[in-house]
């Protein structure tokens, strides 16, 4: 492979938890009766929390507060938090642990590039804490995804240069994101066809095809 180190999203890629933030957003729009669906849900990919809140409210006729939005995104974030703590070992599908192996196995560097502060939790509950040799996520930005901030700290964190580096992704913002820190991306999923991507992955094991 020509690169030294790969950048994985968390969401979506290593793990289902997409499914999660989506089941969490429809819960609190239902509860405020507010219109949401999976093709808004897509717009949420890879964008930080409140960010993701306001693009659920569009939706609304209603202006909400500050105070009113913090605390919808805390009980967002609540109703996530449960599904998070049903997850186990069960939940790292066998591809996606076979293929982190093969890949650390060749000697590349891997690290996490997600906007999530809830990344450290999902790691543990699915037995990869500590698997990765680092971790940038929603704790240590500023900026979210389509900012590249998240990736340029991983890669810093790896001592490597974008330019050696795969990110790989599920999110429009996160292809966007990845391009703009100088990074190759690898797109999966909602983003599989995005064309601003270097390589188009039917599914996760298919980085092993790259060259
Ligand atoms: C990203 C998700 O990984 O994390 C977004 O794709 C989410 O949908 C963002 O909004 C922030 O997540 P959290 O767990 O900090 O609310
Ligand atoms: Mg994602």
């Amino acid at each position: 492979m020509r690169y030294k180190g790969i950048i994985f999203d968390l969401d979506g890629v290593i793990c289902s938890t997409d499914e999660y933030h989506y089941l969490a957003w429809k819960a609190l729009a239902d509860q405020l009766g507010i219109e949401f669906d999976r093709q808004i849900n897509n717009r949420l990919r890879g964008v930080s929390r409140m960010e993701s809140l306001e693009i659920v409210l569009e939706k609304s006729n209603k202006v909400y507060s500050d105070a009113e939005k913090a605390q919808f995104a805390e009980v967002k974030n609540a109703l996530y938090r449960e599904l998070l703590g049903q997850m186990s070992t069960a939940d790292l599908s066998e591809e996606v642990e076979a293929t982190l192996n093969v890949l650390r196995n060749k000697g590349l560097a891997l690290a996490i590039g997600s906007s999530s502060k809830n990344t450290p939790f999902i790691l543990e509950r699915i037995g990869l804490a500590g698997f990765f040799d680092a971790v940038s996520d929603g704790n240590n930005i500023t900026h979210s995804k389509p900012d590249p901030e998240v990736f340029l700290k991983a890669a810093q964190m790896l001592g490597l240069p974008p330019a050696e580096c795969l990110v790989v992704e599920d999110a429009h913002a996160g292809v966007q994101a990845a391009v703009a820190g100088g990074f190759d991306c690898a797109a999966m999923g909602d983003a599989k066809d995005d064309p601003r991507a270097t390589w188009h992955l039917g599914t996760f094991s298919d980085i092993l095809m790259i060259r």
